[in-house]
């Protein structure tokens, strides 16, 4: 398939204040002179902010890596998760057209997205919500025939299960991704025949659909809102473990000489804007522990506990649990370091890891300080089951 720029770009790109603080951020992950290493991450932010990828756009941030324009093209003109052209403002239905998919289906699918969305691959439905495109492979070959749509896979699929879908996402609705006429995972379609005693004690969905419905955002567009908004890794922006961030690069050399200039500004900013301010107030605490146990409560304050179920990752069961280790508020979870949340994440029996694996210490942050995070705001509408 030949994946080339859109003929129509616009005039120029900046990343939004929170996703610019967010790709500074990321920057830091990298030691110095591999800020290149950052490429995927930004590429894709820029799309999620734009839609699509646009030439300034791989060329701004081109420009904050220190990396030569086509070095940037390559790779978005390379993964088939950069759309090089406009794509529904709704969806955009990639329909897996390899070997399984084919043999099981894929045609009639495709059909489906000519007579409903457009007759061409990459072209907008007439509402502008809908384009789809036939890709390669996407590794689901034992759900056969599936397709992405945003961000998550949509597998056993029929013909008329991919009317249905178009459907619901056109009323609004986001139909629960993975498997479409009931299996659970890629089992054999009769029922396990082998580790039937896993069986008992499943979560609702499998593990892959469980995380897209909790998270939720199979067709919404990262927008900056989410938790955590920058360093992932436990550090703020712009400091990495208290030294200070390289600054990103400017373009080291002139991009290679081409007939349309450049129109992107660069989008790095004085690294003084960028500083979150709260990070820097930091109350007096006391030394962690030896062997790092946090301080914890024989029981909630007066007033009453937090409901620790606002934290993405934390179900009835593991509130039970961290309640009875001693843990009822967001800011004693607001509190930990590195050291705490170890102890915390080897002592959770049957929950071990989850600590840093949901980031709970900055969802804590945002709710101990009375703040919403996206997952929190869902619960309190009713949305997490
Ligand atoms: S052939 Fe379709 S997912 Fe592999």
């Amino acid at each position: 398939m030949l994946r080339r720029l859109h003929k129509e770009q616009p005039d120029s790109f900046a990343f939004t204040p929170d996703n610019q603080a967010w790709a500074d951020a990321q920057i830091t992950k990298y030691p110095e002179g591999r800020q290149a290493s950052a490429i995927i991450p930004l590429l894709w932010r820029a799309q999620e902010q734009e839609g699509w990828l646009t030439r300034p756009a791989i060329e701004g941030i081109a420009e904050m890596l220190g990396m030569a324009y086509i070095r940037a093209l390559e790779v978005a003109s390379f993964y088939f998760m950069f759309q090089l052209q406009p794509v529904g403002s709704v969806a955009h239905i990639q329909i897996c057209g390899t070997t399984s998919c084919m043999i099981c289906g894929a045609e009639d699918l495709i059909e489906v997205c000519k007579r409903k969305i457009a007759p061409n691959p990459h072209e907008l439905s007439a509402d502008g919500k809908f384009s789809w495109e036939e890709v390669e492979c996407l590794g689901a070959c034992a759900n056969a025939p599936m397709a992405q749509i945003g961000k998550d896979y949509y597998e056993d699929l029929t013909a008329k299960r991919v009317g249905d879908l178009i459907d619901m996402l056109d009323k609004g609705e986001v139909p629960t991704p993975g498997p479409q006429n009931g299996r659970y995972a890629a089992e054999p379609l009769k029922g396990l025949t082998s580790l039937t005693e896993y069986d008992s004690g499943k979560t609702q969905y499998n593990a892959s659909v469980q995380l897209a419905a909790d998270i939720g955002d199979t067709v919404k567009r990262i927008d900056g809102t989410e938790v955590p908004l920058l360093a992932p890794w436990g550090h703020a922006a712009p400091t990495l473990g208290g030294t200070p961030v390289p600054k990103p690069k400017a373009a080291a050399k002139p991009a290679p000489k081409t007939d349309a200039k450049p129109k992107a500004k660069p989008a790095a900013k004085p690294a003084a804007k960028r500083t979150p301010a709260k990070a820097e107030a930091k109350p007096a605490k006391k030394p962690v522990a030896k062997d790092g146990k946090p301080e914890m409560l024989k029981k909630a304050r007066a007033g009453g506990a937090d409901d620790l179920k606002m934290i993405k990752g934390v179900g009835p069961a593991l509130e039970k649990l961290l309640n009875k280790l001693g843990v009822y508020h967001f800011d004693q979870v607001a509190g930990w370091r590195k050291a705490e949340v170890a102890w915390v994440d080897e002592n959770l029996e049957g929950f071990k890891g989850r600590v840093s694996r949901d980031n709970w210490v900055a969802q804590a942050k945002t709710l101990a300080k009375g703040g919403s995070t996206e997952f929190s705001s869902r619960v309190k509408k009713g949305g997490v089951y």
